[in-house]
C-alpha cells in the first residue's frame, strides 16, 4: 500500500508556503540575513515543534518566518519544497503564501512574490511539476490591511489563481472579509477560505463561506459533517475540501479518517493535503500513508481521493482532463 500510494501522481491544494520552511534551510538563511534564532541546531528548533491547537501552532509559524528576507530566499523556501514535491510524485500544487506575515516584517510584496514566482517557473521548466499560487490574506488582520494587499497584488494578477484566508479564526468570520473577495472575484481570482477544524461557531462559518462569500473550494470544512443541510450544500455546488489529516491531528488527536470516509461516502469532493510539511514533519505521501493506516483506506478509496483533488484543482478544464 506504501508504494501504491508513493508511485500514484498526485496534487495537493493545500500547503502554506512558509509552512514548508525546513530547519535546516531556517538555519542557512538565519546565518546570511545575520538573523539570531533561539535554538542552537535545526534538532532543538524541532523539539520546540508544541502545537496543541490552532494559536500555539501559529506562534512557531510567525516566528519562523523571520529568516525570509531576500527574494532568493522566497525562491529557494518555494524551489525546496516543489523539489520535494516532485519527489513524491506530486505532478500539480496550488500553494499558499501569506504576503502580511512578511510586509508586516518590512518584507516588499514584490520581493515575495517574484521569489515564488521564478522557483515555480524553474521547477516547472526543471522538473515537470505545474504549480499555482493562492494569496492568503490573515484574517486576525483588518480587512482594510487585506484590502491594500489585494491591490498591491494588481500587478501580479496574471500570476495567482486565487485568494485565501487564514490564519486565526477566533472572532474573525468569514464575513468580515466580504468586500475584499468580492474584489478578487471580480477580478478573476477563484476564492477559497480556512474553516479549521473544531473552531468557534464553526457551522456558522462553513454557512458564511458558502452563502455569503460564495467561495469556489473549503480548506478543511470537517465540521461540516454535523449539518446534513451544509454537507448537501458542499455536494450540490460540487465543492472541494481540501483535508489535513496530520495538521487535524494536533487538535483532534485523530487523522479525521472517519470523517473523510464519510465525506466519500456522501459524495462530498474530500481531498488530502499536507498544510505546513515542514511543522507537522509530514508531506503529502506521509498524510496519505498515516491515513491508509488509521481509517484502512482501499486503494480505490485512495484513488477517489486523488480523483477529487484533480477534479477540483483550478486548472482551467482541458488542462484537468489530462490528468483525470
Ligand atoms: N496558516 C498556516 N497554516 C494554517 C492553518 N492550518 N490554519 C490557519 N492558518 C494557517
Ligand atoms: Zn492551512
Amino acid at each position: 500500500m506504501k508504494a501504491f500510494i508513493e508511485n500514484m501522481p498526485k496534487a495537493e491544494l493545500h500547503v502554506h508556503i512558509e509552512g514548508t520552511l525546513e530547519p535546516e534551510l531556517s538555519f542557512a538563511l538565519a546565518k546570511k540575513n545575520n538573523v539570531s534564532l533561539p535554538f542552537d541546531t535545526p534538532q532543538a528548533l524541532i523539539a520546540a515543534y508544541d502545537f496543541y491547537d490552532l494559536p500555539s501552532f501559529l506562534k512557531i509559524y510567525y516566528a519562523g518566518m523571520s529568516v525570509l528576507i531576500e527574494e532568493d530566499d522566497f525562491y529557494q523556501l518555494t524551489w525546496d519544497y516543489l523539489a520535494k514535491a516532485a519527489s513524491q510524485n506530486i505532478v500539480y500544487a496550488e500553494i499558499f503564501f501569506d504576503p502580511q506575515g512578511h510586509t508586516i516584517r518590512g518584507v516588499a510584496f514584490d520581493t515575495v512574490i517574484k521569489g515564488i514566482r521564478r522557483a515555480q517557473c524553474d521547477a516547472e521548466n526543471k522538473l515537470g511539476i505545474r504549480s499555482q499560487l493562492i494569496m492568503c490574506f490573515l484574517r486576525d488582520m483588518s480587512a482594510e490591511s487585506a484590502m491594500e494587499h489585494l491591490k498591491l497584488a494588481e500587478p501580479y494578477l496574471d500570476w495567482l489563481v486565487g485568494v485565501g484566508l487564514d490564519s486565526d479564526e477566533f472572532n474573525n468570520p468569514p464575513i468580515k472579509f466580504k468586500d475584499v473577495f468580492a474584489l478578487a472575484r471580480k477580478w478573476g481570482l477563484k476564492l477559497t477560505m480556512h474553516c479549521d477544524v473544531n473552531q468557534k461557531n464553526t457551522l456558522e462559518h462553513i454557512r458564511q463561506v458558502l452563502e455569503e462569500i460564495e467561495v469556489d473550494r473549503i480548506d478543511h470544512g470537517v465540521n461540516a459533517l454535523e449539518s446534513d443541510e451544509l454537507c448537501e450544500l458542499i455536494k450540490s455546488k460540487g465543492l472541494g475540501l481540501t483535508v489535513c489529516p496530520v495538521s487535524n491531528q494536533f487538535v483532534v488527536q485523530s487523522l479525521t479518517s472517519g470523517e473523510i470516509r464519510d465525506m466519500l461516502k456522501r459524495g462530498m469532493k474530500a481531498t488530502i493535503n499536507s498544510d505546513d510539511p515542514a511543522y507537522f514533519r509530514a508531506y503529502l505521501n506521509e498524510n496519505l500513508i498515516a491515513l491508509q493506516q488509521e481509517g484502512d483506506f482501499s486503494r480505490s478509496e485512495l484513488k477517489t481521493l486523488m480523483a477529487n483533488a484533480f477534479s477540483v484543482t483550478w486548472l482551467p478544464e482541458s488542462d484537468k482532463r489530462a490528468y483525470l
